[in-house]
């Protein structure tokens, strides 16, 4: 896959032509938590269009940009915008800013999302650290000829969300006063929400949260040999959950709600990052 490999390093070697440092980790940002790009210092922004053969978005409220910086004096690169698999992006598209990043050099992502609450005592507003994944229903990212160059056939999978830098989560959340919630995220393909059967059979497997994204990324990171941290907003329950029905609206505006608690929670944990 000498195809895959080169136009990596085609839009890595535009990157660095844009910024005279190598970022230590790299932040994915979910819908509605895009604020703490905000408390990135001397950022250099990048829109997606300009980068060659970097994916595009679609989604309402996932502006689409790289934005390096600096953040709690850590040189840090986070992604305004990510690629569903829901808006038709092939999972090559879904993963490759991820393998990107490892080719910048960057060793280490912090992958955030908003999710549905499957778990009955989680309340929308509620942090979770994602402590394992289910990606039964994820396409998996690593599906074809495998690229040596970035990893083996058969990645192991045993922790996904690296055990050191989930310590140093629940140690800063716990110094903010932040409840943050453990838990197990399942994938789910969207764009439609799923049905409250769905959600009681994914209950019934041991999962906390739903959402849409966050797999195919940890996966493909994991593969590379990258350390992965996860935190999913809880911005409403899982359908069935509550008798109402779900909406878009209401995942921004939860997310709105949170990104002052969210942006302090990251920016402390990147603070503490060893
Ligand atoms: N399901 C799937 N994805 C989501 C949800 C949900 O309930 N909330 C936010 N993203």
């Amino acid at each position: 896959m000498v195809d895959t490999i080169e136009r990596l390093d085609k839009t890595a070697h535009y990157l660095k032509s844009k910024i005279d440092f190598v970022p230590e980790i790299a932040i994915v940002l979910g819908s509605g938590l895009g604020k703490l790009a905000d408390f990135i210092e001397g950022s250099i922004e990048i829109p997606y269009e300009e980068i060659p053969d970097f994916p595009r978005t679609t989604v309402v409220g996932h502006e689409g940009k790289l934005i390096f910086g600096t953040l709690k004096n850590r040189k840090v690169v986070a992604m305004k915008g990510r690629f569903h698999y829901y808006e038709g992006n092939d999972m090559d598209a879904v993963v490759y800013p991820m393998r990107v990043f490892k080719r910048l050099g960057i060793e280490s992502i912090i992958v955030t999302n908003a999710a549905g609450g499957v778990n009955t005592e989680f309340i929308p507003g509620h942090l979770m650290l994602i402590t394992d994944h289910l990606s039964f229903f994820c396409e998996n990212p690593l599906r074809g000829e495998n690229i040596d160059e970035l990893g083996s056939r058969f990645p192991d999978m045993s922790v996904v969300y690296d055990r050191d830098l989930r310590k140093i989560a629940m140690e800063s959340a716990r110094k903010l006063g932040i409840d943050l919630k453990e838990g197990i995220y399942s994938y789910c393909k969207g764009p439609s929400y799923e049905s409250p059967a769905e959600i009681r059979a994914l209950r019934l497997m041991g999962a906390d949260a739903v959402g849409m994204s966050t797999v195919p990324e940890a996966i493909a990171a994991r593969h590379m040999g990258m350390r992965v941290l996860g935190i999913s907003c809880i911005t409403n329950m899982a359908a069935g959950v509550l008798d109402q029905p779900l909406n878009h609206e209401e995942v921004m505006e939860t997310g709105k709600k949170v990104e002052q608690k969210f942006s302090a929670l990251v920016s402390s944990i990147v603070e503490n990052w060893k």
